[in-house]
């Protein structure tokens, strides 16, 4: 949520954040600004977009080498030019961006309030700013010490980023449950949310760490504690491409995402599935394998797309495993009281590896003593560094907000799991061990053979988008599916979507249905096949329209719907990996056929680091 970039060097400023906040939009994009300092500070910031904050500027002198800018996903005040950032103290000599919440902002208010300051805005951002500079005041103390005294204040999440008049080459930076990477170049340093707007410029960077301030220079960074220790800066390779964070030629970063899997999910079995010696190796559970081959109990941990991720390895983990799982939304875990015992294993799964409630969840569960696992695609990220172990998905730098490359990563690095614990453990036989290694080797060609129905699926989203409501219905490991597909659906084109366990709909949800109503159905050939046949006989008699994801000649399904999505025949326990494609195209198509903007849909954003 909100994305933060910054720069100092011999570059010209504006150019570098403007570029980096385009990036970022992802993260929030109510509206952006950004402040330049050269002989004075000037800020510039503008309701909507990054494009329209560029626009407003055409023309203006944005001459300087030192400046911030942000891109916001609004908390505390609505989104317009006044709440935006980067803030200016009352003082007119510090303007500051933040990407965070301070939970104690409204107390710190009143303070000030006491004191006589004014507030322009109605942000917990201008607050914390006016804090500090008020301590650097009251106290003649530097920049950088005033920030540590007010951190220590300070309760929420942030990530500060502040330029201060006086000292024109100096950025301090400080960090505490959102993500901050500085760059370095050669006599320049580049500050972000995450690498997108850095690796075009270096591969160095430094993580910064909770608890931790930078005292950035052109030629100098400078890592200390908040007690005013000096720490060295841990210096990482980074290894994504800037071709990884581009279009390539799409319309949409989602239907690059979407085009991607079959590279995305080989890349993640790559190195790791050993057909011929009929072996999953993966270092982060070789190394832990007797905590959690023995574990009493698996509790998957997550939000949206990744928590239905957890749901569909919920049946695979008891199915192959014989563990008792639980899925847990993370802002759920952390609020109550959860029993958690020694033997416990947690695995944490997140795509950015930044999601605030899920960073939480974990950090209580550890504290009690469970083995944290994380099953993360964004390397080095904080979830990634909070957990004991884990596996990273390989899917490569997700920037459309809809989730779906991740998704089936998510789900071939869980089944991958599952399988070389139920050998360790012996709870699966055999042959069927091996089937599922060979199945789970097919996925990305079948991933293939799915995705060239794009053109038929994108026939079928022209028809169904005018519907008001979407019915998404799936049994067994295809449940979690539906719901992911009406996740997809609400997202993308702003349709209102229900996912339900297909026999559990005639406990309600079967009164919505009449022949305006769309029912989705995720219908591959599995255990449950005939009593989904059942289902969908059930919609059929009440008139509501059937759209069935299908398994390859099933003619029965293809006989009693109005229009088929077809995959390859594959085993249940990895065939959410194909089914899901048909409902990412559907949601996509149909967002497109509406004119909205698929990569950046309204309210959202791609990474939370809010609770
Ligand atoms: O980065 P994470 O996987 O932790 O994110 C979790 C959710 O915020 C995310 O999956 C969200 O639901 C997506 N917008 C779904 O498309």
């Amino acid at each position: 949520m909100c994305g933060i970039v910054a720069y100092v060097g011999p570059k010209e400023a504006y150019p570098v954040i403007l570029k980096g906040l385009k990036r970022l939009e992802y993260r929030g994009y109510d509206s952006s600004g950004v402040a330049l300092l050269d002989k004075e500070l000037k800020i510039y910031k503008k309701k909507g977009k990054v494009a329209e904050l560029e626009e407003s500027l055409v023309g203006k002198d944005l001459h300087a080498h030192i400046g911030i800018g942000h891109t916001r996903w609004a908390t505390h005040g609505e989104p317009n030019d006044r709440n935006a950032h980067p803030h200016l103290s009352a003082s007119g000599k510090l303007a500051m961006i933040h990407n965070g919440i301070i939970e104690n902002y409204a107390q710190l208010k009143q303070e000030l309030l006491k004191k006589g300051y004014e507030f322009k805005s109605d942000t917990d951002t201008e607050v914390l700013l006016n804090f500090i500079d008020d301590i650097r005041e009251n106290n003649q103390c530097s920049l950088e010490e005033a920030v540590r005294i007010a951190l220590k204040r300070v309760v929420g999440a942030y990530v500060i980023i502040i330029v201060d008049q006086e000292s024109p080459d100096t950025l301090i930076a400080a960090r505490k449950g959102s993500p901050l990477v500085i760059g370095i170049g050669k006599d320049e340093h580049f500050l972000a949310s995450d690498a997108s707007p850095i690796i075009e410029y270096t591969k160095e960077v430094v993580y910064v760490n909770d608890y931790e301030l930078a005292i950035i220079k052109p030629d100098e960074l400078v890592l200390k504690n908040l007690g005013n220790e000096k720490l060295t800066p841990f210096v990482q390779k980074l290894d994504i491409e800037l071709a990884a964070i581009e279009k390539g030629g799409y319309e949409h970063f989602m239907l690059k995402e979407i085009f991607e899997q079959p590279h995305t999910i080989y890349d993640c079995l790559r190195g790791r599935l050993d057909l011929s010696n009929g072996q999953v190796k993966m270092a982060g559970v070789q190394q832990n394998i007797e905590q959690l081959k023995n574990a009493n109990r698996i509790i998957m941990v997550a939000c949206g797309t990744s928590w239905h991720a957890g749901l569909v390895a919920e049946y695979i983990f008891e199915e192959l495993c014989r563990i008792p799982v639980e899925v847990e939304y993370a802002s759920e875990f952390r609020y109550r009281n959860p029993v958690i015992h020694p033997g416990d294993v947690i695995v944490a799964i997140s795509q950015s590896g930044e999601t605030a409630d899920t960073l939480v969840a974990i950090e209580k569960a550890k504290e009690q003593g469970a083995f944290i696992f994380g099953v993360l695609n964004v390397v080095g990220s904080s979830i990634a560094r909070a957990s004991h172990s884990g596996a990273y998905t390989h899917a490569g730098p997700e920037i459309g907000v809809a989730s779906t490359k991740a998704f089936t990563a998510q789900l071939a690095v869980l089944t991958m799991i599952a399988l070389k614990l139920a050998k360790e453990k012996g709870t699966i036989d055999a042959a069927r061990y091996n089937n599922l290694l060979h199945e789970l080797h097919a996925i990305p060609e079948k991933v293939e053979v799915v995705l060239q129905q794009k053109d038929k699926i994108q026939a079928i989203a022209a028809k169904y988008s005018n519907a008001n409501d979407f019915l998404y219905l799936g049994r067994g490991y295809n449940f979690p599916v539906a719901l992911e597909g009406a996740l997809k659906t609400k997202e993308i084109s702003y349709i209102h979507a229900e996912g339900y366990p297909a026999a559990e709909m005639k406990h309600g949800p079967i009164a919505l249905v009449d022949e305006t109503l769309p029912v989705v159905f995720v219908a591959t050939k599995d255990a449950y096949h005939e009593k989904i046949v059942s289902n969908i006989q059930e919609i059929k008699a009440r008139k509501g329209k059937v759209l069935a994801v299908i398994t390859e000649g099933d003619e029965i399904i293809s006989q009693l719907s109005d229009d088929i999505m077809v995959v390859p025949e594959a085993d249940e326990i990895v065939a959410p990996m194909l089914n899901v494609i048909p409902m990412q195209l559907l949601a996509y198509y149909i967002g497109v056929s509406k004119g909205l903007d698929v990569d950046k849909p309204r309210n959202l954003a791609k990474s939370v680091t809010v609770e």
